[in-house]
């Protein structure tokens, strides 16, 4: 029997980030599982009429086939010949290298990659003794335009730094410190905890210049002594524990994928200044309590 989709054939299903569910699924779906566009550019592909499900033109925007028994095409071109793309979130631990390899034979995020045979390669470095959320993938194109200067993902860190860190130095790091390769654009610097000998800030940057962080802090008389990257543009760490990976949700490498085309796509609005945060922390706001939530 076949249904109007002639949905009799089976067929290998594409993989996006991790397992589809099994059984029908929407269209749209499927073709933003397999990362050649978001789900909203699958809709425009599918109500465009260019996507066909075994050989029929499909331009119902709700329409679901179970992957694993029909052909589609996108433009002609078969879904599964694109290759399937794979996202994971590492949490990597401090003294871990952040590449592939490392000729000095130290640890690198490889070695916790276990029963992962796809190629996937680091999106962003973090120092050897940094830690936190890495995105690792195969989807190149993707990872080029989060990657590029000029794109300004935000990145967020937890970061641990010797002395309280005066209101003075909060406003210095919010409009930009002089480095040796420039003025820094501003950040985004929100108080966290302080103790008597240390404090803890969460800073939001949209740079990616080496050690930046840390080259902020010491800018402003106040080494960094943690760094935990928790946040990386629509990405949170969680608690996820140090070490472990997981795959991304549909959902979040939708996300990704949707802010890598609105990037592509305003350019020229994005060379603006990052904006200013809308609510600003209490200058008085440090958090005094043992219990303060640190991430
Ligand atoms: N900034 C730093 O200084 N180090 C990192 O690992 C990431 C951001």
């Amino acid at each position: 029997m076949t249904d109007k989709t002639g949905e009799n054939t089976p067929h290998p299903s594409p993989r996006a980030s991790g397992p589809l569910p099994a059984g029908r699924v929407r269209l749209q779906k499927i073709i933003a599982g397999t990362g050649l566009a978001s789900r909203r550019k699958a809709e425009v592909l599918i109500a465009s009429g260019r996507v066909t499900v075994n050989g029929k033109v499909v331009t119902e925007l709700g329409t679901k086939v179970d992957p694993d028994r029909v052909h589609i095409k996108v433009d002609g071109k078969h879904l599964s010949s694109t290759q399937p793309y794979v996202y994971l979130l590492l949490n990597k631990p401090k003294n871990v290298m952040s590449t592939l390899n490392d000729p000095g034979g130290r640890p690198t995020v490889k070695d916790f990659l276990r029963g992962i045979s796809v190629r996937v390669f680091p999106v962003g470095r973090l120092d050897f003794d940094s830690e936190g959320l890495m995105l690792l993938t195969n989807h190149g194109n993707l990872a080029q335009t989060l990657l590029h200067p000029r794109y300004h993902v935000p990145k967020t860190y937890l970061i641990k730094v010797k002395q309280v860190v005066t209101d003075e130095h909060i406003r210095q790091l919010e409009q930009g410190v002089l480095l040796e390769d420039g003025m820094t654009s501003p950040a985004i610097v929100k108080k966290v905890k302080k103790a008597r000998q240390n404090s803890w800030l969460e800073i939001t940057i949209r740079e990616g210049r080496q050690h930046q962080v840390k080259r902020m802090l010491e800018a402003v008389g106040h080494p960094v002594l943690k760094l935990t990257r928790i946040k990386m543009g629509p990405l949170s760490l969680g608690d996820l524990e140090s070490g472990e990976f997981r795959y991304l949700t549909d959902r979040e490498a939708n996300a990704l994928r949707d802010l890598a085309e609105q990037k592509l796509a305003s350019a020229e609005d994005i060379e603006q200044p990052a904006p200013r945060p809308k609510k600003r922390v209490s200058r008085a706001g440090w958090a005094r309590s043992k219990k303060a939530k640190v991430v």
